[in-house]
């Protein structure tokens, strides 16, 4: 049976305090850690079916793989498709790549930030629309474009930011 560091301070809502949730990490990481790059391993299947991983869950990660916390901290921060917190229903991407850049990318997140009253990496308090910073798309052409779940919106400006994100904001 895992246990857990004894003075580790894990909010109440967290995957690791939830039997269930708990018991799927445990699994995860038994079934994987006896694998070669069994760290990466671990946290893609924990992304894929938590949906995010938690500071205490990159924690018990390392303890459980007897891996240095740094590198379990490190390999989350560096690959952009891994969360540390819950998604939102809906992303919003903004391209960084050189073209969307120039074009007008920063003036598209002040814009959003105002509307949605959230920076890059976080999620509305209801839940609804997680908002992202990602590289090229390769709709260069079309620069600066925002990115609305799948569906790739070029030419944007911010005077029609609020009209792209209403339908995200609605839905349900
Ligand atoms: S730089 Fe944004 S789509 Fe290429």
């Amino acid at each position: 049976m895992a246990t857990m560091t004894a003075d580790l301070k894990i909010p109440k809502n967290d995957p690791l305090m939830d039997p269930n949730l708990k018991s799927t990490i445990d699994q995860i990481i038994d079934d994987n850690k006896a694998r070669p790059g069994a760290t990466m391993v671990v946290l893609n299947e924990l992304q894929a079916k938590i949906g995010f991983i938690s500071e205490p869950m990159q924690d018990y990660v390392a303890e459980r793989l007897q891996v240095p916390i740094s590198r379990v901290h490190g390999v989350v921060t560096f690959y952009s498709f891994f969360t540390t917190t819950p998604r939102g229903k809906h992303t919003v991407k903004f391209c960084m790549g050189t073209a969307c850049y120039v074009g007008g990318t920063p003036q598209l997140l002040e814009k959003a930030k105002q509307i949605l009253g959230i920076e890059p990496g976080q999620t509305t308090a209801d839940g609804m629309i997680t908002m992202e910073i990602c590289r090229c798309v390769g709709a260069c052409s079309q620069a600066p474009v925002i990115v609305v779940d799948e569906n790739i919106q070029g030419k944007m400006r911010p005077n029609k930011l609020p009209q792209a994100l209403k339908p995200v904001q609605e839905q349900g």
